[in-house]
């Protein structure tokens, strides 16, 4: 008889981080929230109309708060972050605008997609404002380090998307290439949160260093499990279409996972459905029991665990506080979540 050890299960870990979060936060979010829609203002009646259809269906604004949380864990005293935050979310905000047009997504926070009502063109456009706008606030912020971290994170953050169209119906695409293309489309952006709160505090290296860390480190964990709930999730939950991936045929973690694991014939599989586009009736379920009988889907969360477990040990240098705490468990919030 072997000894029946029981299975290790964080599930419902970290389900109130958002709220704490929002507790720690929240006056300095709203601000947040009202300086992002005055920012949305032009005298071109079609763009905050646009913006705010985005900017109004919500969002998680998880990047905002983090730049608020970390101003905060290294003692910022100044009113900077705000605008730091709203940057942040606007670039974010942009970034969606273009990626529902380069997946021709139909849905993005539980409602259709700008670009379905206005257009990809408009889309495209908005997005480009306010990316604008959101430099704009830096500028006002006056800290040439962050302008520096963010702007960067702007360039990264399209290079990513560009190198994921070269992996895009390649089944031959490795786990390295795949994490490449995450570091750049998602974690910078989560690391330049982060850090930059550290920045216009003007601590020290090593704590700008940890918090960008744990930014990049949580936003891999995030992607990773984005990637997985494409194919598990629900799409009332999540708010966006689930089976994009694969209808778009991205080269996901769980599908370079599954053909690399995969028989002669599943392999043949992948290349007519991901590689040849030829996609019938039923191809995603079999996809999606392909993926659950190699354990894709539970090791693509595997991985992600193991990025915020890298996360969560980066903030070890911070004393202890409830803020470290929230930000802990806001780690467990994004492996678990389901939306
Ligand atoms: C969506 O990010 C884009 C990804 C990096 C997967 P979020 O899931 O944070 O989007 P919102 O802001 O909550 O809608
Ligand atoms: C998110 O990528 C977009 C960026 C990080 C720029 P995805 O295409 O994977 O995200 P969703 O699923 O549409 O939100
Ligand atoms: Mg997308
Ligand atoms: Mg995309």
């Amino acid at each position: 008889m072997g000894v029946v050890v029981p299975l290790e299960s964080d599930r419902g870990e970290g389900s109130d981080a958002v709220e704490r979060l929002t507790e720690l936060v929240g006056a300095d979010m709203d601000r947040v929230t009202d300086l992002i829609l005055s920012r949305l203002a032009s005298q071109v009646e079609m763009v905050p109309e646009l913006a705010g259809h985005i900017v109004e269906s919500g969002g998680k604004r998880l990047r905002p708060m983090m730049t608020l949380a970390a101003a905060s864990i290294v003692g910022y005293q100044g009113t900077d972050h705000v605008k730091l935050a709203a940057a942040v979310e606007l670039m974010h905000t942009a970034t969606l605008l273009h990626d529902d047009v380069v997946d021709e997504s139909d849905l993005r926070r539980g409602k259709e997609a700008a670009r379905k009502i206005w257009g990809n063109q408009a889309s495209v456009l908005v997005g480009d404002f306010l990316l604008g706008r959101a430099f704009k606030m830096m500028v006002e912020v006056g800290s040439l380090k962050a302008l520096d971290i963010l702007s960067t994170s702007a360039c990264v953050i399209a290079e990513g998307e560009v190198l994921q169209l070269a992996t895009t119906k390649d089944t031959r695409t490795t786990e390295d290439a795949y994490l490449q293309v995450v570091n750049a489309k998602t974690a910078a952006l989560f690391a330049a949160a982060t850090e930059v709160g550290a920045v216009i505090a003007d601590r020290p290296d090593s704590e700008q260093a940890a918090l960008s860390s744990y930014g990049r480190n949580l936003g891999i964990a995030f992607q990773l499990v984005d990637d997985a709930l494409d194919y598990s999730g629900r799409q009332a939950t999540l708010g966006k279409t689930v089976g994009d991936d694969f209808r778009e045929g991205k080269l996901t973690l769980p599908v370079v996972l599954a053909y690399r694991r995969g028989t002669a014939d599943e392999r043949q599989f992948w290349e007519r459905t991901l590689r040849d586009g030829d996609q019938n009736d039923g191809d995603m379920e079999q996809a999606i029991a392909i993926m659950e009988s190699h354990g894709c889907l539970d090791d693509t969360i595997g991985r992600a665990r193991h990025y915020g477990a890298i996360a969560c040990d980066a903030l070890a240098i911070f004393p202890e506080s409830d803020m470290r705490d929230v930000l802990i468990s806001l780690v467990h919030f994004c492996v678990n979540r389901s939306y």
